[in-house]
């Protein structure tokens, strides 16, 4: 008979201290991260309905991943190698993550936590070697729990772990019916990421305004305004736009990827699907951009178990699992994966993001005089990620506001009186966001 690990996977952006970097350990696994993200990402959208919006933490999931991987053997270890782009030589592997967290653990001027834990059966015996491995590597902490007598109040107590680490914002992610009796771990990372914008959009000038849901349907959303000195790019070869919008560590950023055509973000997966275009290699310019973007909020649960399998990650989960790496005796030969969850939650407001993922859309206005703003008009589906220079925390696609948000919504609306009068322009908005720029006269 298998016995059961769940896996748990939170969803929260990833920032690494680039200084450290010259260390080719930590260079490999960032690459693997960032390498992994592209296909994640693409096998989530396909996994999930037509025009929803999607939210993934790649390395949520990839932290989360390499504890399997620690007690992981034969086949089942080389699928998590080739299917998380790990460095095949265990010495880079282990060094890379262990800088990693160190690295993770010194990002200044925003909230960046990060937390492992590994939940085992009080009754069972890790072996030496594990423990070392996810304590000393992992940075994982190791609590026991009594899943034979108790699994029910050992699913509340992780679940608390988790709301706790994520500040609420990642609440019951083990659902119930995904322990019994007979789990022996739960392997658990949780990501939380809090960062003010280094510029600030100003409240009082959202108000609602359309996005396209479809080429020919709008809702009413909140649409923030700012007209700013910001990271921009054109992106021909991805028929799209971008916008850097960076923290008050700038070195940690969201873009936001906007297709030129309204309907244009499966087109622009298509492109990425084909690797016609590396969205490390956008090459973004400062330039004064008159920026309208939409408030989100976006939670979401993955099935990261069916999201694996279609990634040609299947063995950890089935009969021919070899974990028998983690826990002594019979039962530790028995182990394999029951469950892999990802539940991942971003909030982006007039102040900041907490949590993250998007996607963008620029129109870019050519040829205008040089001291007028090109215009940035967010108001249909785009892409975003979270990153830091080069690692990726969160990614996801935006396509229409999500119904938690409205109340928030409400909530900042009701702070202006008149949304639609309370638009003054700052100083340094000299276009107003409603008029024509002067590229159109
Ligand atoms: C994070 O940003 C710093 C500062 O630019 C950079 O040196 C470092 O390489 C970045 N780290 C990653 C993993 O992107
Ligand atoms: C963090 O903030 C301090 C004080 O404003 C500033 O001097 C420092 O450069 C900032 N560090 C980063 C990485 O943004
Ligand atoms: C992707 O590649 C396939 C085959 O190479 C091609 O038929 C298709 O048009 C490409 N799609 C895009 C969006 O570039």
């Amino acid at each position: 008979m298998k016995l059961k690990i769940g896996l748990l996977v939170c969803l929260v952006p990833l920032v690494v201290n680039m200084a450290m970097a010259e260390d080719q350990h930590l260079s490999a696994v960032v690459k693997s991260v960032n390498d992994f993200t592209l296909d994640f990402y693409l096998t989530t959208v396909a996994k999930s309905d037509p025009g929803k919006n999607v939210l993934v933490s790649p390395l949520s999931a990839s932290l989360a991943t390499a504890l399997v991987h620690a007690g992981a053997n034969g086949i089942t270890a080389q699928e998590i190698e080739t299917g998380l782009h790990f460095p095949r030589d265990k010495t880079t592997l282990d060094n890379g993550f262990k800088a990693l967290h160190a690295a993770l653990a010194n990002t200044p001027n925003v909230t960046l936590d990060i937390a492992n834990r590994v939940f085992i059966e009080k009754s069972s015996t890790i072996k030496p070697d594990y423990k070392q491995r996810v304590t000393q590597i992992h940075n994982s902490e190791i609590q026991q729990a009594d899943f034979k007598n108790n699994f029910e109040k050992e699913r509340a107590n992780i679940n608390g772990w988790v709301s706790q680490k994520t500040h609420d914002k990642i609440n019951d992610l083990l659902p119930a019916g995904i322990l019994d009796s007979l789990t022996r771990l739960v392997l658990v990372n949780a990501v939380y990421f809090y960062g003010k914008w280094k510029e600030q959009f100003d409240k009082a000038q959202t108000y609602e305004e359309d996005f396209y849901i479809t080429k020919d349907k709008t809702v009413q959303v909140p649409m923030m305004h700012q007209t700013k000195n910001l990271r921009y790019a054109d992106i021909p070869e991805l028929d799209a736009k971008a916008v850097e919008l960076c923290y008050v560590n700038e070195n940690v950023c969201l873009q936001i990827i906007l297709p030129n055509a309204k309907d244009g973000l499966q087109g622009l997966h298509e492109k990425l699907k084909n690797k016609t275009f590396d969205l490390s290699k956008i090459e973004f310019y400062r330039t004064k951009v008159q920026l309208t973007m939409p408030k989100f909020k976006i939670e979401q649960t993955i099935d990261l178990k069916q999201v694996y399998k279609e990634m040609n990650i299947n063995t950890m989960f089935g009969q021919g699992a070899d974990l028998k790496g983690m826990i002594e005796g019979d039962e530790g030969e028995a182990l394999y994966v029951s469950d892999a969850i990802q539940k991942t939650f971003m909030d982006v407001n007039e102040e900041g993001t907490e949590a993250a993922a998007a996607t963008a859309c620029v129109s870019r206005r050519k040829r205008c005089l040089e001291d007028l703003p090109v215009e940035l008009y967010v108001d249909h589906p785009f892409l975003f990620r979270l990153l830091n220079l080069t690692t990726v925390i969160f990614v996801g696609a935006h396509y229409e506001p999500t119904t938690e948000s409205s109340e928030d919504y409400a909530d900042a609306l009701d702070d202006n009186e008149d949304p639609h009068f309370s638009d003054t322009p700052k100083p340094d908005d000299t276009v107003h966001p409603h008029k024509p720029s002067h590229c159109e006269l």
